[in-house]
């Protein structure tokens, strides 16, 4: 039975890059006869212009009925003064992700030789580098009740939030950190605010009983403040990390600078069965749309991540990834990972080239 891939571009550099990757996807169903059947949809601000949705019912319903999504970005300025909140193009990403239940989501930060030049930090810290920071994604304080801005009796407004997690929720995604450490290097860090938020004391004591059924895997625990400054200072010495949806979120922008850009990291965002969604861990970098400057290498990877993952094709993963090495090998590179003596690509070429490299 063929295998359904719905892709939705977004806003922003999202088309851009998305037109990239679905060229390497397009060449990779021929090549490793995949029988992919690839259809499009609208997601975010875009969506929200046509439809007046950031999820329309049609994209929602494809989704669901896909066996994996390969999405770009959502959101931009033009989007940010929208009074009814529900209509952000962001809150179309959150729905997918809460609605398909993909609670998993796998950030590897991954350094290629060939760009310890371009990382902002020394290239001895970062050689080699290769974690998985294994981030919650549909609960924790994103979406936790109540929320909201009230007006209180002395007439000032006040914004409110909840940081919950339930032991299952908890329990879930220690499990997907764990099965990693043991596929890796077996050594899980999982990272709280233990010392302040009683939400997390949970989470930690959930991962202290999960940690007896992995008794191969060295779990160590790390507060969320001190996990972002080892990330800069020694990122070596995490294997993989697991945390919340809102900790996660910040340490995987951080470190995707460790492997020279954001435009560098793709992301699998899994439910309970493997059926995911893959999107680079950047936004829409609206201060560079629609001018061929993005990185397409992210939204790459994460067609790699797509076949490895939903797919159950790791063969052709590796190819992709080969490739993209190879053009790093070229000496190609897009503006965000340029360094002296390389050749300046637009996000068009850099695409080309992963293709011919295939
Ligand atoms: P951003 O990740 O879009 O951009 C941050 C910086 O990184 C910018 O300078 C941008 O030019 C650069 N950058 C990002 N991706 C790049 C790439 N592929 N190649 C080269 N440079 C790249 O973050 P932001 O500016 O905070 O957010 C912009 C919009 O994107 C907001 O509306 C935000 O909500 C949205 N956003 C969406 C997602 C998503 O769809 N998953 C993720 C993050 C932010
Ligand atoms: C990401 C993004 C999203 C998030 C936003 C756009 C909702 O920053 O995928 O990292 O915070 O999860
Ligand atoms: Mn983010």
């Amino acid at each position: 039975m063929s295998k359904k891939i719905l892709v939705l571009p977004g806003d922003g550099i999202g088309p851009e890059i998305v037109a990239e990757a679905v060229k390497v996807l397009e060449h990779i169903n021929s090549r490793f006869k995949l029988g992919l059947e690839i259809d499009h949809g609208l997601v975010g601000g875009t969506a929200y212009d046509e439809t007046g949705f950031p999820l329309p019912e049609e994209s929602l319903n494809k989704a669901i009925a896909a066996d994996a999504i390969l999405l770009g970005a959502v959101g931009g300025p033009q989007w940010d003064k929208l009074e009814d909140r529900s209509k952000r193009p962001e809150q179309g990403l959150l729905d997918i992700r809460k609605n398909l239940g993909l609670f998993g989501n796998l950030r590897p930060a991954i350094l290629y030789p060939q760009l310890a030049d371009a990382s902002t930090l020394k290239p001895e810290v970062v050689s080699g580098l290769d974690i998985l920071i294994v981030r919650e994604l549909t609960g924790g304080i994103y979406f936790g009740q109540p929320r909201g801005i009230r007006t209180l009796e002395n007439g000032e407004r006040e914004g409110y939030n909840t940081y919950v997690y339930n032991e299952s929720e908890i329990r879930r995604i220690g499990r997907v950190a764990f099965e990693s450490a043991m596929k890796r290097n077996k050594k899980l860090c999982s990272v709280d605010k233990a010392n302040v938020l009683e939400v997390t004391v949970l989470w930690r004591e959930i991962m202290e009983e999960l940690s007896k059924e992995y008794p191969e895997v060295e779990l160590s625990h790390m507060y969320v403040d001190n996990a972002a400054m080892q990330l800069v200072r020694a990122p070596k010495q995490f294997d993989v990390m697991v945390t919340g949806n809102m900790f996660g979120d910040i340490l995987s922008d951080a470190a995707a600078m460790l492997t020279g850009s954001i435009g560098m990291l793709p992301s699998a965002s899994l439910d309970k069965n493997n059926k995911g969604m893959y999107e680079p861990c950047h936004g829409s970098a609206p201060d560079i749309a629609g001018q061929g400057l993005a990185n397409p290498l992210a939204t790459i990877l994460s067609v790699a991540m797509m076949l490895r993952y939903s797919l159950n094709e790791g063969a052709a993963a590796d190819v992709i990834e080969a490739a993209v090495s190879k053009v790093l090998d070229q000496g190609l590179r897009t503006g965000d990972i340029f360094s002296a003596g390389m050749t300046r690509v637009s996000t068009r070429e850099m695409g080309e080239a992963v293709l011919a490299a295939l």
